[in-house]
């Protein structure tokens, strides 16, 4: 859509309250058709428990690090999202892939399984509001516009997990990757050695990893980064800015990590003696410089585990991960990085309740929020998602 004046426009997302209403083309907002037990039913425990036994090897639970304590304790393999891929793909024998994550992360599952089997998500309100910062028509706009500036023919897009499985589609139609934070540097180091001597990469969604990973990992200059603004004609750039540009990040965050600040790093200094401050990579750039460790969930988790005793940490991502890393290590003084964070909302939305709803369905042979991606999509998202998978050293920055 275009406006008389020439702005491109896209039709607004509808505001839906949390779990009310359907939109099943974005990350959130889709209604829970089940009657959910009560939170308050004192026998939730015992009935997750019962239907996962009854559902035996033809039932596999992942859990993402964000997960509340009540829903991890049910899941069969925890990980970060790159290691949660990887498990889905690696259990064709599993009917039911019940995916205790987001969104974005249970479509990749259903596109790298096979269509003989189902992935759950729990809520399908557990969206992803950085996924929701790129919209495939807002992609397919950048894109023409990178081809009318000439640069698109020298560009590989490099797409973060995080993101629908449209942009995954649109990443694999021209030949780029997916990466997740345990790979992006060897993503980008490959995309830029495809892309070649002058070549760029489009970094969707997130402004951060893409300028974190090419700026700290791979030691680019800030300056090679431009930041593509999807709401503003030609992404708010020039000809010439683009033509000059390296990485070309797309104008999207998220609203967990983008609220850790210096301040906060600056005060963990003052009031903790030795303290090592460790951030996901989604944290701005003046964060993850001031840290002493960067890394996706996974690699936090191992960082913290091979740490001595006495050892301590502020701890920069969210919330229910950093609690349950300061109860399973005791020995060690875990803090959370900053006060005024909370935990991920969507993350969140997946609890004892929709678990229950969704284990007991499928144990009486009722699928509810089956996560399919069409056909077509799901064909060139896999390409993208393979090339991924396949790219050497893949968990080099674990
Ligand atoms: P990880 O891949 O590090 O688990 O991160 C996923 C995510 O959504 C972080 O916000
Ligand atoms: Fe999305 Fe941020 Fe939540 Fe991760 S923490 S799922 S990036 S909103």
């Amino acid at each position: 859509m275009t406006t008389t004046t020439g702005t491109p426009q896209h039709a607004p997302l509808p505001l839906l309250v949390l779990g009310q209403g359907r939109d099943l083309a974005s990350e959130r907002g889709v209604e829970c058709p089940g009657d959910l037990p009560a939170p308050s039913d004192p026998g939730l425990v015992e009935r997750a428990r019962a239907a996962k036994a009854a559902l035996g090897d033809r039932l596999f639970v992942l859990g993402h690090h964000y997960q509340r304590d009540e829903v991890i304790e049910f899941a069969d393999v925890t990980g970060d999202s790159f290691k949660l891929a990887k498990e889905a793909a690696a259990r064709p024998d599993a009917e039911y892939v019940v995916f205790c994550g987001v969104h974005f992360m249970a479509e990749s599952a259903d596109i790298l399984t096979a269509d003989t089997q189902t992935v759950v998500l729990p809520d399908l309100a557990a969206g992803c509001s950085m996924a929701d910062m790129a919209a495939i028509d807002q992609v397919q706009e950048c894109w023409d516009e990178l081809a009318a500036a000439g640069v698109a023919d020298v560009t590989i897009p490099v797409t973060y997990m995080n993101s629908s499985a449209a942009i995954k589609a649109f990443t694999g139609r021209h030949g780029g990757t997916i990466c997740t934070s345990s790979n992006a540097a060897t993503a980008l180091t490959w995309a830029l050695g495809e892309a070649g001597e002058g070549g760029k990469v489009l970094f969707l969604p997130d402004q951060h990893l893409g300028r974190n990973t090419y700026a700290r990992d791979l030691g680019g200059p800030l300056e090679d980064c431009v930041v593509w603004d999807p709401h503003r004609p030609m992404g708010g750039l020039t000809v010439e800015q683009l033509r000059a540009a390296t990485m070309i990040l797309w104008r999207g965050h998220c609203s967990v990590h983008g609220r850790f600040s210096v301040e906060a790093v600056e005060a963990a200094r003052r009031e903790i003696p030795d303290v090592k401050v460790i951030v996901h990579p989604e944290c701005r750039h003046e964060v993850v410089e001031l840290a002493d460790e960067v890394g996706s969930t996974e690699k936090i988790i191992k960082t913290i585990a091979a740490a001595p005793p006495g050892t301590s940490w502020a701890v920069g991502t969210e919330l229910n991960l950093v609690k349950r890393l300061a109860a399973q290590f005791p020995e060690q003084r875990i803090v959370f990085l900053e006060k005024n964070v909370c935990y991920c909302s969507t993350m969140n939305r997946i609890d004892l309740p929709h678990l229950v709803w969704a284990l007991e369905s499928l144990a009486v042979g009722r699928v509810v929020n089956p996560i399919r991606v069409d056909p077509d999509t799901a064909h060139h998202a896999r390409v993208a998602l393979e090339r991924m998978l396949s790219l050497p050293g893949e968990t080099a920055k674990d």
